[in-house]
């Protein structure tokens, strides 16, 4: 059967969905997922379909710690960024951003400017083909910038206040860009926070001295984790 939705086998994913979760989860579930997939239908883009790590094309040497591309889902972070009540007047920045589908959703929230940053070629031109979609839908007024590099050698910049991961790469990797982020704070003082969808290595950012709490969020049955400091406080 050819993958097509979710780059997944639908009958297989079908049939593990009703035995893992049970009729009435699983109902919610496609309903969620079905929810989802309309989202590319509306905006005329294309997010949804998954790849794989090995289908990963990139020639960083951080490819054999990437997870895979997949796309977080819509409305539950809209609703996180609405809950959280973000300022618009930082920047965001989305550590691996694949197709740009946070991006998307960043700048339709208007932060004044968006960075996504993805190791492979064809994923960043996915996502400035899809940014051009979404333009002829929907006015965007944010500075949006895609940058194709290895997050780790991504140089942060003093007005970027909110930054995002989506589960992306291994623990080791997300260890370096939090020593980045470090670096850039002792730089520059000021408050940040970073939201992690599918927080994975909680402890990682719990260990790494950069933040004063967090905050976690489950929204239609997807995970969050907000982490925050205090303005001037980075632990030595
Ligand atoms: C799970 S996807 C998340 C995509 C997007 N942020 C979202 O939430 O819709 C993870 C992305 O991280 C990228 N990635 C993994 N390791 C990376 C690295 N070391 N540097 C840059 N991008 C990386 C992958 O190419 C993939 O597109």
């Amino acid at each position: 059967m050819p993958k097509l939705f979710l780059g997944k086998n639908p009958l297989r994913w079908l049939m593990t969905t009703l035995r893992t979760k049970g009729p009435l989860r699983a109902v919610k579930v496609m309903w969620h997922a079905a929810l989802d997939a309309s989202w590319d239908f509306f905006h005329g883009t294309e997010t949804l379909t998954r790849i794989a790590p090995q289908n990963l094309e990139t020639d960083s040497e951080n490819k054999s710690q990437a997870t895979y591309y997949g796309a977080t889902r819509a409305r539950p972070l809209v609703q996180l960024f609405h809950q959280l009540g973000l300022s618009r007047e930082g920047g965001f920045v989305d550590f691996g951003s694949g197709k740009g589908r946070v991006i998307l959703i960043a700048a339709d929230y208007g932060f004044k400017k968006v960075v996504g940053i993805d190791f492979s070629e064809p994923l960043c031109q996915q996502a400035r083909t899809n940014l051009e979609a979404y333009r002829r839908r929907r006015k965007l007024t944010s500075e949006v910038i895609i940058v194709h590099s290895d997050v780790v050698r991504y140089a942060i910049k003093a007005d970027e206040t909110t930054f995002f991961l989506y589960d992306p790469f291994s623990a080791e990797v997300l260890a370096k860009v939090l020593e980045n982020l470090r670096a850039s704070l002792i730089a520059h003082p000021r408050r940040i926070q970073v939201i992690y969808n599918s927080p994975r290595y909680h402890e990682v950012m719990e260990r790494s001295g950069v933040f004063t709490g967090n905050r976690h969020f489950v929204i239609g049955g997807n995970e969050f984790c907000v982490y925050e400091n205090e303005g001037d406080h980075v632990r030595a």
